[in-house]
């Protein structure tokens, strides 16, 4: 089957229409609350992640959806409406290849919210909004696991005019592009609802092509709803199927044969509608196999509750009004959180924030026959499109601050991984593990050979487990008898040895694209936090005292500390310590490791090494934004908001990135699923990176988590 070729001409054929549309204006279209680089659409794990490029959205009735990583997804809304004894049909989403019998409808609105994408379209008569939901509830681990999306359609026509909607998907979903692949279709109806799987026949349990998984199934479900007059379906190839709804308005009499360009589609026939009505699509990727742990099989937490993926879309349809409406509490009150924390700019910010980080995480417990076992949760988080890697210590660090917020169990789940298998005394090395293998196998690394970040991974560690603590009172994982307290001990004593902690030896850090290096200053005062953290967690004083006399070397009162630099100017935390380098070296890194000593109230430093950075970063500002790191020439939007977090709110640098961020996050100029780097200087300042979709941006609750724990409970 020719599913890649068929595909290629889809994509020429979008980009051909997107030009003629541009051409004929955009006057009337808005944006709320900016145009972000993409919107997401059905975001929920890194299996189901449809996007629209936000330089899209005007051309919305053609343009095609894609995978985070880019591939197309064909995926469309169409609509017919009788008007004058006339039938017109018209697309309002993902037409792709234009059709002379198919009119494309005009974008009126885009807006995203944290949980929504909602577009707004009409064909002057009749309005249509079409609202992408994708849930985010991250303490009921049942909904928050099941595997799929909302697509709601509603319309109002002032002349009560007939209306017939439609929505297809073809095989893209699948992620089997090869041209041998075999799909088996099948519909099955259960009560009122209807739902088409594509199966792959020879799936490959736990194998990615092109990010996409090679086994489970892609599901596309409706039902009869009370709107609804008539509620049909089928399958067939595209252009017969579209002819038919064309014609018919129906699409009863379906047919069986499979080929490269064949589709699923449902038809409401909705009557004669004036006041807003609406129906409801629910698309998703089932996958039962969803992680393999060690050798163990981990299946998604809603199988505790729904087996099969019947049950589990028909519940998910069950459950729209509630998840709808708990959905919107979530957001009014993150809203309102986040305003008080930072502003409308930074409320934008976050809002585009929170799916894309849920929807790299799958909640887990053990599979088998009867997945029963809630009591045995783990979460795991692939590192999208930097690396792949499964449950990355640097990944999750940097996100925190969202879990810290919206649910700090996360951070538990997270952890208990990789906590689990150091346990086992299997790997030898006295620093932990960077990752666990590459998603979705967490296979470890017995030889230990995987990226090493001895301080790196070994401060992240100790911060996030007192991060855990400290947001939920629990001592039971790392207090004084915790259960990975001498395991945690075992990494602060290895900080704790000048050599590992103080006088860094060449080694990776987080930034580790330019390479290891001697010495970094940043990575010791993660270090110093860490001990303390550790100290102050476990009763352990000694570790505190450690900490505290690193902090005392590096920043020595502001004056000449190993971690200073002397210049005249402003005296900051340098790239690399005084030992390894000199001090008028004017290279720095942010030193967002200062954050979890204020976030946590730690007082590893004084107020006056905090103060001392917030200045220092609005004087380092390029043309629009601060670098990183001066080994490269990008701002990072999380490690800039936990900078910008580390000092009160009446600290200069807080406005300052959240202003910068926003200004790239709105600037028109890129198309990616957020990507968290951005060019600061040159002819690319405020251009993307090469990176998409990564979960890392739960960083951007670093301001936010300034108010506290556990916020929208
Ligand atoms: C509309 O198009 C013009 C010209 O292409 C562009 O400058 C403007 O930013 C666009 N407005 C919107 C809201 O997209
Ligand atoms: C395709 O699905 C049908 C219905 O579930 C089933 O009877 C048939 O065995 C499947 N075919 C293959 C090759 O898996
Ligand atoms: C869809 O219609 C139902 C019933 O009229 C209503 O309760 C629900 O709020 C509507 N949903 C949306 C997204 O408008
Ligand atoms: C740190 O501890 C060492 C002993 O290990 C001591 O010599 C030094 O004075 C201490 N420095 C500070 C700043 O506390
Ligand atoms: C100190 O570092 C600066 C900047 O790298 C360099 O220009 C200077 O030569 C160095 N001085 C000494 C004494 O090494």
């Amino acid at each position: 089957m020719a599913f890649a070729k068929s595909l290629i001409s889809f994509a020429n054929f979008a980009l051909t229409i997107t030009s003629a549309i541009v051409k004929m204006g955009n006057s009337s279209l808005s944006f709320t609350p900016v145009l972000p680089p993409s919107y997401p659409l059905a975001v929920r794990n890194p299996y189901l992640s449809a996007w629209l490029p936000g330089n899209e959205a005007s051309n919305l009735p053609s343009a095609i959806p894609e995978f985070w990583t880019g591939q197309k997804l064909g995926w469309s809304v169409l609509t017919r409406i009788k008007d004058n004894s006339e039938w017109t049909t018209y697309s309002l989403f993902g037409l792709g290849e234009s059709d002379a019998s198919i009119t494309p409808a005009q974008v009126v609105s885009a807006e995203y919210t944290s949980t929504r994408t909602i577009f707004v379209v009409t064909t002057g008569k009749a309005t249509f909004t079409l609202e992408f939901f994708s849930p985010v509830s991250p303490k009921d681990f049942v909904r928050q696991s099941l595997p799929f999306s909302y697509l709601t359609v509603t319309v109002s026509s002032q002349d009560a005019l007939p209306i017939q909607i439609y929505s297809e998907i073809d095989s893209s979903w699948t992620g089997h592009f090869e041209e041998s692949a075999q799909i088996n279709v099948t519909v099955t109806t259960s009560g009122s609802t209807s739902v088409y799987e594509w199966i792959p026949i020879s799936p490959t349990v736990f194998k990615e092509v092109s990010d996409m998984a090679q086994w489970g199934r892609v599901i596309f479900a409706s039902r009869k709803f009370d709107t609804s007059t008539s509620f049909t379906y089928t399958i067939g190839p595209r252009g017969t199927v579209r002819a038919q709804f064309v014609n018919e308005g129906d699409l009863s009499n379906p047919q069986d044969t499979f080929q490269s360009d064949t589709i699923t589609a449902f038809a409401h026939d909705l009557g004669s509608v004036k006041t807003a009505t609406n129906i409801t699509f629910a698309i998703g990727h089932y996958h039962e196999d969803a992680i393999n742990y060690r050798g163990n099989d981990r299946t998604p937490y809603f199988r505790s509750k729904y087996r099969d993926p019947i049950s589990a879309v028909v519940h998910f349809l069950d459950d729209y009004a509630s998840a709808h409406s708990d959905s919107q509490q979530f957001e009014s009150k993150l809203h309102d959180l986040a305003i008080s924390a930072g502003g409308e700019k930074y409320h934008d910010i976050l809002a585009l924030t929170v799916r894309q980080v849920f929807g790299a995480i799958e909640i887990t417990i053990p599979g088998g026959t009867s997945p029963i076992n809630t009591k045995d949760v783990m979460a795991f988080v692939k590192e999208l499109s930097s690396n792949g890697d499964i449950n990355t210590i640097d990944i999750i660090f940097p996100a925190a601050p969202l879990f810290y917020v919206l649910a700090p169990e996360y951070i538990r789940l997270l952890l208990e991984p990789l906590l689990q298998y150091l346990n086992t005394g299997v790997v030898k090395q006295s620093f932990p593990l960077h990752d666990l293998g590459t998603y979705p196998n967490a296979l470890g690394h017995n030889n230990g050979d995987t990226e090493p970040m001895p301080v790196e991974a070994s401060g992240d560690l100790l911060i996030l487990a007192y991060m855990y603590q400290k947001a939920t009172g629990s001592a039971l994982w790392a207090g004084p008898a915790g259960t990975y307290t001498p395991l945690l001990q075992k990494y602060a004593e290895y900080l704790s040895i000048e050599s590992n902690g103080l006088h860094i030896p060449a080694q990776l850090s987080t930034i580790d694209g330019p390479g290891p290096l001697a010495g970094q200053t940043n990575l010791a005062i993660k270090a110093a936090v860490a001990l303390n953290a550790f100290g102050v967690m476990s009763q352990q004083p000694s570790y505190s005292e450690r900490g505290l006399n690193y902090s005392g070397q590096l920043y020595n009162g502001g004056k000449g500390g190993l971690g200073l630099s002397c210049d005249s100017g402003l005296t900051h935390f340098t790239l690399q310590t005084t030992d390894v380098h000199n001090c008028s070296d004017l290279a720095f890194s942010t030193a967002w490791n200062l954050y979890p000593d204020v976030l946590l109230g730690l007082g590893t430093f004084p107020a006056s090494a905090v103060a001392m950075q917030d200045a220092f970063y609005v004087s380092a500002r390029k043309e629009q934004g601060v670098q990183a790191d001066t080994r490269g020439d990008w701002e990072s939007t999380f490690w800039g908001l936990w900078a910008a977090a580390t000092a009160d709110a009446s600290s200069k640098s807080r406005q300052m990135y959240i202003d910068d961020i926003h200004a790239y996050m709105a600037n028109g100029r890129n198309d990616h699923p957020f990507c968290d780097r951005f060019h600061v200087t040159g002819t690319d300042a405020g251009s993307q990176y090469t990176w998409r979709a990564r979960p890392v941006i739960g960083g951007h609750f670093a301001v936010l988590a300034r108010q506290g724990a556990d916020l929208l409970n």
